[in-house]
């Protein structure tokens, strides 16, 4: 582990307001939790898009509750001093302003985040208010929303005409008002992030949006790849972790057929007189007692 103090808002909101860019990143088990604890990343986000990363969904819409608890209890116990998010699955906080805040309540309790996302803007500004009067830290996510993927008509950037970037620049004020301690934009045009920073008095993070953020998101499995579907352009690869594992892989299945694996290093024996004084117990049938 490291000797980082914890991250807390306070620590953010002094990066925000020193202009030293804030560092997020997605993750999801224990192992990961434990490397970008490492390397010190300030926010991790345990995104539903661990329904498609680690579970193989096509998309985050069956990402249960369930799952998200206990993919954050790992990634707290890798991961003891960032701020650690949990992201809010599909319908856990859409029915009603109550549920949003048990369910909130629940991600907390369960597992030791610090705080919440959940995606929408000024139709979500009641839930957004709600969590937040609770005392619970809560992130807004505009520009492309996963969970509505179907009605903005798939993956695609958000707001590149006038009247659409304006709604966005309208929802970040909305949700900053309702309370969230941040809000993320994915795949918004530069100069509309531009714009929403600088009329924000919190911090805006970008997740392909553009430089001028207040800080920076990457999804862990693309930055290493690890997600064998597809290479969004918004991500960079950091390392071919993917390329690393298989060739390990391959490797091992190599070296069994080939008897080359295990080696005597890799096994455990038993005193010569102990295996001596076992087999003369199995030939002479004799019966062990408790
Ligand atoms: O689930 C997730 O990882 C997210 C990011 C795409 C922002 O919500």
């Amino acid at each position: 582990m490291t000797n980082r103090k914890k991250v807390t808002l306070p620590t953010l909101l002094k990066k925000m307001s020193d202009g030293i860019p804030i560092t997020f990143i997605t993750c999801y088990d224990y192992a990961m939790a434990h490397l970008v604890e490492q390397a010190q990343v300030d926010m991790v986000l345990v995104g539903d898009s661990l329904g498609m990363t680690m579970l193989g969904y096509e998309g985050t819409l069956p990402v249960t509750m369930d799952d998200m608890i206990r993919h954050t209890q790992g990634v707290r116990r890798g991961s003891p001093t960032s701020w650690l998010i949990g992201d809010m699955p599909y319908m856990s906080y859409q029915p009603s302003v109550e549920t949003a805040i048990r369910s909130a309540g629940r991600f907390m309790a369960e597992t030791g985040c610090d705080a919440v996302k959940l995606e929408g803007g000024v139709e979500m500004a009641d839930r957004m208010a709600g969590i937040a009067k609770a005392g619970i830290p809560v992130m807004g996510h505009l520009g492309l929303t996963p969970q509505s993927v179907s009605s903005l008509g798939g993956f695609r950037v958000q707001g590149k005409d006038a009247l659409r970037a304006k709604k966005i620049v309208d929802d970040a004020k909305a949700l900053e008002e309702a309370g969230a301690f941040s809000v993320l934009l994915e795949m918004v045009p530069d100069r509309v992030c531009e714009l929403i920073t600088e009329r924000a008095g919190i911090p805006i993070i970008s997740l392909g949006s553009g430089p001028y953020a207040h800080g920076q998101l990457l999804i862990f499995h693309d930055m290493f790849g690890l997600y064998p579907r597809f290479k969004p352009k918004m991500a960079k690869v950091y390392g071919n972790a993917g390329e690393v594992i298989l060739n390990g892989l391959r490797q091992y299945v190599a070296e069994v057929t080939g008897r080359q694996f295990p080696l005597p290093e890799n096994w455990f024996g038993i005193p010569d007189d102990q295996l001596d004084e076992l087999k003369r117990m199995l030939e002479s049938g004799a019966q062990v007692s408790q």
